[in-house]
């Protein structure tokens, strides 16, 4: 594991549209590794040239953005009113510290709800569940300051370092983090390829995959892989039925989510990659959730497409938890697709 490129891009912060930071660290990353540009919504493409004129193009894409929020509102005693982006349960979003991002610089704050302390809570107050309009942001500025710091559309995100812990480690937005690393990692661990490789460290995924249908639709790739982060439900109270994948098994080799059927032959081509080189895996049956392979899919006519998974426990909260050995898997089982690709036959009969 490269801890250090996994802090750095975990402890950047970029909500959907406010990706610049982000974007910054790949492309230093990839300096010398990859052709790069940035396209009109801010995705970056990373390509590196395929054997022959007529090399097939294969993307990957791994998106940028985080969950998060943006200033909406500055009432006139200082507060915040926020607007979410991302699917954000209001459970996870009760008293945590973060950051307003203004055009000075980084302001501290706490992110709380519209309740009164638990002291002077009834039994029905108690029990009344929270929706993402009862959270506000205190910065500890009066209204004029406050009115002078920030400004509506500032982001907002949490306030989290990378931790190690056991086997594991724990930070905010390892959703799609991870996965960016994935893969810079695997662009860089692949030897001779003979595909195109178009990698595309997407935008605006969090908010209904809208990067990478913007890149998928410029590139008109032959192939499209995506990588993200898949739910580890492998945790006290749930059902082995409902785990989905569990942290240490491996790669996670997508079947299906609710945004895409995974193309059955670039399963099994994984598959087969992965057990040819002993690359520890897991093959993974989402019944929800979508990625940037969802919307690539239906472009120009259809376009086979494939999502790699990370495991993950804890995703869309601040503690949002993968096994060092999982990305591994997951660097070497991309890897070694990125030099196999063109053997792919995708066509039906
Ligand atoms: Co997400
Ligand atoms: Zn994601």
């Amino acid at each position: 594991m490269n801890v250090d490129l996994l802090r750095r891009l975990t402890e950047a912060h970029g909500v959907s549209g406010q990706e610049d930071q982000i974007r910054a660290i790949v492309r230093k990353e990839l300096e010398g590794v990859c052709e790069m540009r940035t396209d009109t919504m801010g995705s970056l493409h990373c390509v590196r040239p395929g054997k022959g004129k007529g090399a097939k193009k294969l993307m990957l894409a791994a998106h940028m953005d985080e969950i998060g929020f943006m200033v909406k509102f500055i009432d006139d005693k200082g507060f915040l009113r926020i607007q979410p982006l991302g699917g954000w349960d209001p459970r996870q979003m009760a008293s945590q510290r973060v950051f307003v991002h203004t055009k000075d610089g980084m302001l501290n704050g706490v992110m709380m709800s519209s309740t009164k302390p638990k002291h002077m809570l009834t039994p029905d107050e108690a029990n009344r569940p929270l929706t993402t309009d009862n959270f506000f942001v205190d910065i500890g500025f009066d209204g004029d300051k406050a009115k002078k710091r920030v400004r509506p559309g500032d982001m907002i995100t949490m306030n989290r370092t990378l931790q190690q812990m056991g086997d594991l480690f724990t930070c905010k937005c390892m959703d799609d983090r991870v996965a960016v690393y994935v893969m810079i990692e695997a662009l860089k661990k692949a030897k001779k390829h003979e595909v195109e490789v178009h990698a595309v460290a997407t935008v605006q995924e969090e908010i209904g995959l809208r990067g990478a249908a913007a890149s998928g639709s410029a590139i008109q790739p032959d192939i499209a892989i995506a990588i993200d982060v898949t739910l580890a439900n492998d945790i006290p109270g749930l059902d082995p039925m409902d785990y989905i994948t569990q942290l240490g098994d491996g790669a996670a080799i997508k079947i299906m989510d609710s945004s895409l059927i995974c193309h059955p032959k670039i399963v099994e081509h994984f598959r087969t990659l992965a057990e040819k080189n002993k690359i520890k895996h897991q093959m993974e049956v989402l019944p929800f959730g979508g990625t940037d392979a969802g919307a690539i899919q239906r472009l120009h006519g259809g376009i086979p497409s494939f999502t790699l998974s990370i495991p993950t426990r804890y995703i869309h909260t601040v503690n949002e938890t993968v096994h060092g050995g999982d990305v591994d898997a997951c660097v070497e089982l991309l890897a070694r697709y990125i030099e196999d690709a063109h053997k792919g036959d995708y066509t039906y009969a």
